[in-house]
């Protein structure tokens, strides 16, 4: 099975278009020409054109970390696909669980912005992922599924499998809090079986799911050994060249 690592940089509403540009300047020197596994960063809508400047022809590929339901209208503030295209994105983060969180991001609109996107050359990074509330109910299963089930609701198979998908505990979100290995792998396989069930076991062997919580370069190598973690989607570790080149390179040495 060859899934490709792909290690996601989401900075969130951190960094000026400045020290993006100077953030990445590092952090392609860091990362060199050739790595084993695929890398990405989300910069803030600001800083997109300064760091495709930098990045462009380099292995670092880039990334935005939201998108609207339509191509274009009367949608103040907002920003569509086609834009994102054109400034060199080739990911979208869809649903995270703080625009679910702080900007009452539902299933519905997760799933009019997937059906946007997956048309287009740009790939969505789907957020899944249980509260602590909803994980001490023993409710994980039941949420995730229907995070999935709604998100992915009139998608083909062919669409789904243009997709990465991101299980993030929201309990290990910037908490330091990680979810072990095993706590990982266990919802990692869960989400696989779900989509060999309702899809089909090609679908379920070839989409990557990556990790997100609390990633940083010390607990990389365990979680990425994991055989159904197939990269990490990195906040804070992600925002300094050095943290993030070491989360690659931890993962490059489990990537054979
Ligand atoms: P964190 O964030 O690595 O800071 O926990 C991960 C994310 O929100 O994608």
């Amino acid at each position: 099975m060859s899934r490709r690592t792909l290690i996601a940089g989401n900075w969130k509403m951190y960094k000026t278009p400045f020290e993006s540009r100077e953030m990445v300047q590092e952090l392609v020197a860091l990362i060199g020409k050739d790595p084993e596994v695929e890398v990405l960063v989300c910069p803030p809508f600001t800083g997109l054109e300064a760091v495709e400047e930098v990045v462009s022809g380099t292995p670092v590929q880039l990334g935005a970390q939201n998108v609207h339901w339509e191509n274009q209208g009367a949608f103040t503030g907002e920003i569509s696909a086609g834009m994102l295209l054109e400034c060199g994105c080739r990911y979208v983060i869809i649903g995270h669980s703080e625009r679910r969180q702080y900007f009452e991001e539902s299933d519905e609109t997760i799933n009019r912005k997937l059906r946007q996107v997956v048309d287009t050359q740009l790939v969505p990074i789907l957020c899944v992922g249980e509260s602590l509330e909803q994980r001490e109910a023993g409710k994980v299963q039941e949420v995730i599924v229907g995070q999935l089930e709604q998100g992915l609701a009139g998608l083909s198979e062919a669409q789904i499998s243009s997709l990465v998908l991101a299980y993030e505990p929201v309990w290990a979100i910037g908490t330091g809090r990680t979810a072990t290995p095993e706590i990982a792998e266990q919802v990692h396989a869960s989400i696989r079986d779900w989509l060999a069930n309702h899809y089909s076991g090609e679908l379920s062997d070839r989409l990557r799911i990556l990790y997100g919580g609390s990633v940083k370069p010390e607990n990389t190598a365990e979680l990425m050994a994991q055989e159904n973690l197939d990269g990490a989607l990195v906040g804070g570790a992600s925002l300094e060249a050095q943290s993030f080149a070491r989360i690659v390179s931890e993962a490059s040495s489990n990537d054979a």
